[in-house]
């Protein structure tokens, strides 16, 4: 576990791209979370609107508000002051206009730090995300399986495994890299149609669930340390388990107990979320997360439907 010198910059992350240096990021809702992750040493941090489901007891994410966006956001801005961090536009604050979404994206930069934003679709909310790019706030875009519109995908369903869905992705990709994002987040594809995507753009690519092959990875931090009871997506690890025994070593070798507990503060689960964390960024610095274990497969004939595609290249 180390404190990072610094916020990263959007200078940071590219050089970070081109020098093939993994970027570790988490979700993060609240002060002790988000506290825990930057003194872990994540890259970035999102206050995703799963939020709405892990943290406020929402069914899905479709309920989220604004007003309880600015309230997450903030309060994660609290808890790690040095990090960059993303508030996630949730349904309803862009969809409707490009003003809307300026409006709203202003609000998390504004009333709650953050430094950029995400939100959800390709060529559908292009004239938002331009609008928002045009006002000056940085913009990730988000595409594969995107939950705000997982209604039109029939459920939370892989997304990129077929001919159709790729070129779609790719071209929705292109076309928000035209509109001036500043990096891509995939979710739910296999390694090889998300990588192929990646390879045919010049900013950052990350993943959640979309294989080892991009510029970074994203998890959610209630899987990542096991406190989400509902559900747990096929591609997300917990690493509790990894550390647990590290812990119970680091309680027994304290000298003092007391003192690490009254004065330090240091003996209870803002240390074991630290080292669950700090051990999810070391696995994705060395590429050992996801690995196959945590990547969806995709069959050979649906990889070569892929290929054959006039999109692939090389
Ligand atoms: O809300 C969120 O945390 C997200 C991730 C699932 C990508 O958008």
């Amino acid at each position: 576990m180390s404190h990072k010198p610094a916020k990263r910059s959007l200078t940071d992350l590219y050089r970070m791209k081109q020098q093939a240096i993994p970027v570790a990021w988490v979700t993060a809702y609240d002060v002790p979370f988000a506290h825990a992750a930057e003194r872990a040493g994540v890259d970035m941090i999102l206050v995703g609107d799963s939020g709405g489901m892990v943290q406020l007891g929402h069914p899905t994410t479709n309920p989220v508000t604004m007003a309880e966006m600015i309230t997450l956001a903030s309060a994660a801005r609290r808890g790690a002051p040095n990090t960059f961090l993303i508030g996630d536009m949730p349904q309803g604050s862009y969809e409707p206009s490009p003003r809307d979404a300026v409006v709203n994206a202003m609000r998390f930069v504004k009333e709650a730090g953050a430094d950029a934003i995400k939100c959800e679709g390709g060529q559908r909310q292009l004239r938002q995300v331009k609008a928002m790019v045009d006002g000056g706030i940085l913009v990730m875009g988000h595409l594969g399986l995107t939950p705000q519109s997982t209604a039109s995908f029939g459920g939370y369903r892989v997304q990129g495994k077929s001919r159709e869905s790729f070129e779609r992705t790719l071209e929705d990709a292109l076309a928000l890299q035209s509109a001036g994002v500043f990096a891509i987040l995939l979710e739910a594809m296999p390694e090889e149609p998300a990588a192929q995507i990646a390879r045919q753009l010049r900013i950052p690519v990350y993943g959640i669930g979309a294989g080892g092959k991009l510029d970074g990875q994203l998890l959610i931090m209630h899987d990542l340390v096991g406190f989400y009871q509902p559900f747990r997506p096929w591609f997300a690890k917990c690493y509790l388990p990894q550390v647990a025994r590290k812990f119970a070593d680091y309680l027994d070798g304290a000298p003092d107990l007391k003192h690490l507990g009254r004065v330090e503060r240091r003996d209870g689960l803002l240390v074991l979320v630290e080292m669950a964390v700090a051990e999810y960024v070391a696995e994705v610095r060395s590429g050992a997360f996801p690995g196959a274990e945590y990547s969806y497969p995709i069959k050979d004939s649906e990889l070569a439907a892929l290929r054959a595609s006039e999109k692939w290249l090389g």
